[in-house]
């Protein structure tokens, strides 16, 4: 087979740098720079060049995201850190009292800001970053283990697979709530209804039920969804030394992840609340389903000092959602 010249391998370079930009603008930023019909023939270029070179094809090219052959199962992984689940349903009173309750145990700090955000009802994903490319997908499972669903997650356009980072630490692991948007779910229900097949009781069966289709080709099809909430890293990158949670947001949105626009970083209890209450009704003008709110505290200092840490591998960190009691939707009640 020819050896691909400088020119060709740079030529492979920058028609990946392009569409991946192009997909980054379309899917996550919500804001395409590139008409559709260039899209496919620059991506139609890349394809008849790496069929032409195989050796040119990296993991993190945009004409790998959905596998040839379907899984036969999916193996068990055990997490590099757990994934913790919210046990408390927080109402605005309990909401209080965990105030008090973490005042008491850092007497010198008396207020800190907290950052809210909504608690999206879908399925948590680990995503294990090496040296900036994704080399791993899995489910919570029961929080130690999950099922390594590695060839779904690639097909999730808002996931990277490569990234936006000149240095990347060798690990990096992101978490967050990978989800069918509700008109995706009503599409799917209706080809299975037209099928004659049962259809999905809700949006989190059905995207649960999409992550664990063993052919990554219908996945692909299903069109999920990720929102980005969590990141561990490793390694003493300094530009990547974070402090708060806010912070992190921030940064995992830099990284090319899809973060939820609805954030705030709330100053005072009374912020939250007002939050919590807003969202209480306006979560139903959402294209996407939640069920409450995760209310943390922002300073990964002071969340460490309560027990939780940053570092990796470690614990998770104290997070709280809210129930309206007579609102089955609302809360963490799974
Ligand atoms: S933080 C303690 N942030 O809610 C661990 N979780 O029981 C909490 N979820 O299945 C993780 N949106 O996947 C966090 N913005 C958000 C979230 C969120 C949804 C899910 C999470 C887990 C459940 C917590």
């Amino acid at each position: 087979m020819a050896e691909p010249t400088l020119e060709i391998q740079q030529q492979v370079a920058q028609l990946r740098h392009q569409l991946q930009q192009a997909a980054y603008a379309y899917y996550v930023l919500d804001n395409p720079v590139m008409e559709d019909g260039v899209y496919d023939q620059l991506y139609r270029q890349l394809q008849t060049l790496e069929s032409q070179y195989p050796r040119l094809i990296t993991p993190d090219s945009p004409t790998q995201r959905v596998g040839d052959r379907p899984a036969e199962q999916f193996p068990s992984v055990r997490h590099n850190i757990p994934l913790y689940s919210l046990e408390n349903a927080f109402n605005l009173q309990e909401l209080a009292e965990w105030q008090e309750r973490w005042r008491r145990q850092a007497p010198d700090v008396q207020e800190a800001a907290y950052v809210c955000e909504l608690k999206i009802d879908g399925n948590a994903l680990a995503l294990t970053y090496e040296n900036g490319i994704l080399v791993r997908g899995a489910t919570r499972g029961d929080g130690v283990s999950g099922e390594e669903i590695t060839a779904n997650v690639r097909t999730i356009r808002s996931i990277p697979l490569k990234l936006t980072l000149d240095f990347p630490p060798p690990l990096l692991e992101v978490r967050g709530e990978a989800f069918l948007p509700i008109t995706e779910f009503e599409r799917l229900n209706q080809g299975k209804i037209a099928a004659g097949e049962p259809p999905f009781a809700n949006p989190r069966n059905a995207a649960a039920g999409t992550l664990r289709q063993l052919d990554s080709q219908v996945v692909s099809r299903r069109r999920l969804q990720f929102f980005a909430y969590t990141l561990y890293f490793s390694g003493n990158n300094p530009e990547h030394i974070l402090k708060s949670q806010w912070d992190a947001l921030n940064l995992l949105q830099r990284l090319g992840f899809l973060v939820n626009l609805h954030r705030q970083r709330c100053p005072s209890l009374d912020a939250v609340r007002a939050y919590c209450e807003t969202w209480d009704t306006k979560r139903h003008e959402l294209p996407y389903m939640t069920d409450g709110v995760v209310v943390k505290l922002d300073d990964f200092a002071l969340q460490q000092r309560l027990g939780f840490t940053q570092n990796f591998p470690a614990g998770d960190r104290p997070q709280i959602s809210r129930r309206r009691s007579s609102d089955p939707h609302q809360g963490n009640h799974r």
